[in-house]
């Protein structure tokens, strides 16, 4: 034949030994030392399904067995001191709340009616859903199904995390604490799930409102303070816009390891993590406003001693809209790393109409503005001064028209000094514009000269002294 149609040489194919007509001769299949057979061997027939071996499930917990999810043994999360699982918990985690978020993950389609909108800059706009859509929203990040959310970031890199991921990495107990309280929240929302009454949330971004960009025209006065070392925000805060110390990605890592201020309010109030899906990075004069979240869970500590405290009644009473009377603005503070910096005055301003644009309210009257809770803004992890800002903070709830409860978190003299230079500032009846002024002279004459870490002259030292001039001095 042609050379061209030799498709095969050698032996024929079909005189080469092949199974089952050749093969060594098996013996009877059991489990020995070295054979480790998973189903029943007594049982096995031609067409039947195999029977796992043995009856009694066993379970290892060592360096020689693949370690279960299923396994008692299984720390995550940990429930008791040394991080054991309690044997009712693993069940119910793996019988039932994991079964059920995975459905209310499932629900997505029918519960998610329309496309939700990013919230983006230079772009008003608010977002209403219902209790049962955040939490089916939630179960979806909790099992990292949102897209271009895990690898393919690139497409929402001005948007925070949302998938749940980081949050499994790690032995971390800050992170068992904070899944600890996130599981109490899933818990709580699939087995009410049909029985409570519809209660729906707000997401406002809400850009601008008008500049006080320097406000030194302002002739605006100085609104009433209370001043408090005990209290939070969320507790003795109830009824009054809430401040959020926020990042400028919402939320800021209350998905990965954070655990200060606002991922504390994002654990206890889980539904403010929904934010996260759609509110891109905040400028500096934007902020989120959400309005309608619920309390879960209660907690105690903070940062490297928070734990999960046990559930949480909220009793909040609702508005006309059937949203809890919640309101939470999230802020973002500069991060500073020395302490001169912030009292540039193009900083000073940026940090008032940041303040500004969280507390105003175009077009509502006064008398229906609630006070401001709020307190050690941008002056923990952001590294600020507290005193800078708990001025800068009066001066933009006096422009924007509203009162201040101030919780100094403890500190004593912090409570008394701001105390003492507000009634200074309100017995002298300086405007807002004045006391601006003010802070630019501070920085003229202290600051901008200043060699060291810190100016010699403080600032509240430097306010008492310049308006009550020489006649505070012997
Ligand atoms: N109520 C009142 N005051 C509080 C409360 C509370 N519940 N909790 C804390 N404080 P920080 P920042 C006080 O550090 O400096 C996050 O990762 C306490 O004195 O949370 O603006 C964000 O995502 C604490 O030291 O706020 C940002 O990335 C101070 O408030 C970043 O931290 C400041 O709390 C913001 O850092």
């Amino acid at each position: 034949p042609p050379r061209s149609k030799v498709t095969w040489l050698g032996t024929p194919i079909g005189e080469l030994k092949r199974t089952p007509d050749c093969g060594p001769v098996l013996s009877p299949l059991s489990s020995s030392d070295s054979h480790t057979v998973m189903i029943r061997t007594d049982l096995l027939r031609a067409g039947r399904a195999q029977v796992p071996y043995p009856g009694n499930p066993r379970d290892a917990w060592d360096d020689a067995h693949v370690k279960m999810p299923c396994s008692v043994k299984n720390l995550f999360p940990g429930s008791t001191e040394d991080g054991n699982l309690e044997p009712d918990e693993a069940r119910h985690l793996l019988g039932t709340l994991l079964p059920d978020m995975a459905q209310l993950a499932l629900r997505a389609p029918e519960l998610l009616a329309q496309p939700i909108p990013l919230l983006k800059a230079d772009r008003n706009h608010s977002v209403t859903f219902s209790q049962e859509q955040i939490a089916c929203l939630l179960a979806n990040a909790f099992f990292c199904t949102f897209p271009r959310r895990n690898s393919r970031k690139s497409e929402y890199s001005n948007y925070p995390d949302i998938n749940f991921c980081r949050l499994f990495e790690g032995s971390s107990p800050r992170k068992v604490e904070k899944l600890k309280t996130l599981l109490w929240y899933f818990r709580k929302v699939t087995e009410k799930r049909k029985t409570t009454s519809p209660l729906c949330f707000t997401f406002s971004f809400f850009e601008g409102g008008g500049q006080i960009d320097p406000p030194d025209w302002s002739t605006a006065k100085l609104t009433n303070l209370h001043i408090t070392c005990e209290g939070t925000i969320e507790d003795q805060g109830y009824g009054m816009l809430q401040v959020d110390f926020a990042n400028r990605f919402v939320g800021g890592g209350v998905t990965d390891c954070g655990l200060v201020q606002e991922e504390i309010r994002f654990l206890i109030n889980p539904e403010l993590i929904v934010s996260r899906l759609f509110t891109e990075a905040l400028e500096p004069d934007e902020c989120l406003i959400i309005t309608g979240t619920e309390q879960y869970s209660k907690y105690t500590g903070y940062a490297e001693t928070y734990k999960w405290g046990g559930d949480h009644d909220d009793k909040t009473p609702s508005d006309q809209w059937q949203r809890r009377c919640t309101e939470i603005v999230a802020i973002d503070a500069l991060r500073f790393r020395s302490f001169l910096e912030q009292f540039r005055p193009e900083r000073m301003t940026r940090e008032l109409n940041k303040a500004f644009c969280g507390f105003v309210r175009p077009g509502v009257p006064r008398d229906q503005l609630t006070a401001v809770a709020t307190g050690n803004w941008g002056c923990g992890v952001f590294g600020g001064d507290a005193r800078l800002k708990a001025v800068l903070q009066m001066l933009a709830a006096a422009e924007a028209g509203r009162d201040i409860a101030y919780f100094t978190f403890g500190d004593g003299s912090l409570m008394r000094d701001v105390h003492n230079i507000h009634t200074l500032l309100t017995n002298s009846d300086m405007t807002v514009g004045a006391v601006y002024s003010l802070l630019e002279e501070y920085y003229f004459s202290e600051c901008r000269p200043c060699t060291s870490r810190r100016p010699e002259i403080s600032l509240y030292h430097f306010l008492s002294e310049r308006i009550l001039g020489d006649s505070s001095s012997p």
